[in-house]
């Protein structure tokens, strides 16, 4: 299983990302834009390094730009910060050129902003790293997210690569669940929802009944 915690938020990643808990942090031109941050080397590269002292295997930030070039030229400059960087690409057209070229380079990606079945399919034929579909957004438009994620499933098992399915988008711990019930264990996740892991009243009131007893009262 890898967990990942997306946000940008320096107070969110010392809370959660000190628990251990974590593969590593996803960050998009959106997340960074909410804690005041641009999709610059300059503004990044500091989060990149703070990130990367909590000791995680991986840190994911979005690569910019209109054109391929100028993906790929973001993506180079993303992926030297540091090895452990995946550099996170929209899966258009010229993402999916930009991802082939980035692949000579040897940097890892991520085909992002996914919400069709068949673009599973693309993201393995692209040998991207992982492939990342936006489940709670797929729901907003009315679709059957859990089935679409189902065939996502099936389709990677079926093309014998390693792309990995990254789960994006969540809002609920118990969508994570009824998603690893059906195979999936790679999902990043808003600091919110990593706040509904701890809530379960029922763990919180047995933890309290265990550390009274134990105190004697
Ligand atoms: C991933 O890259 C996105 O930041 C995220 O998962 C989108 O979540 P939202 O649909 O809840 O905004």
């Amino acid at each position: 299983v890898r967990l990942f915690l997306d946000t940008a938020d320096r107070e969110a990643l010392q809370r959660w990302l000190s628990t251990g808990l974590f593969h590593g942090v996803t960050t998009n031109p959106t997340i960074l834009d909410r804690s005041g941050l641009r999709s610059t080397i300059g503004d990044i590269a500091p989060l990149i390094s703070e990130i990367l002292d909590y000791d995680v295997p991986e840190v994911q930030a979005q690569c910019w730009g209109t054109e391929t070039e100028a993906l790929v030229e973001s993506g180079l400059a993303l992926a030297a910060l540091d090895p452990r960087l995946v550099v996170k690409v929209p899966i258009t057209e010229k993402g999916i050129r930009a991802v082939s070229v980035l692949h000579k380079h040897g940097v890892r990606t991520t085909l992002t902003a996914v919400y069709a079945a068949h673009q599973a399919l693309t993201a393995a034929a692209a040998g991207a790293d992982y492939v990342a579909p936006y489940f709670g957004r797929i729901g907003d438009s009315g679709q059957d997210a859990p089935g679409i994620l189902r065939t996502m499933q099936q389709i990677l098992v079926a093309s014998g690569r390693s792309t990995r399915l990254l789960v994006a988008s969540l809002r609920r711990a118990d969508d994570l669940a009824l998603l690893a019930s059906m195979g999936c264990d790679t999902f990043t996740f808003s600091p919110a929802v990593a706040e509904q892991l701890f809530s379960e009243s029922l763990t919180i009131d047995a933890a309290a009944v265990f550390e009274r007893t134990a105190a004697g009262l």
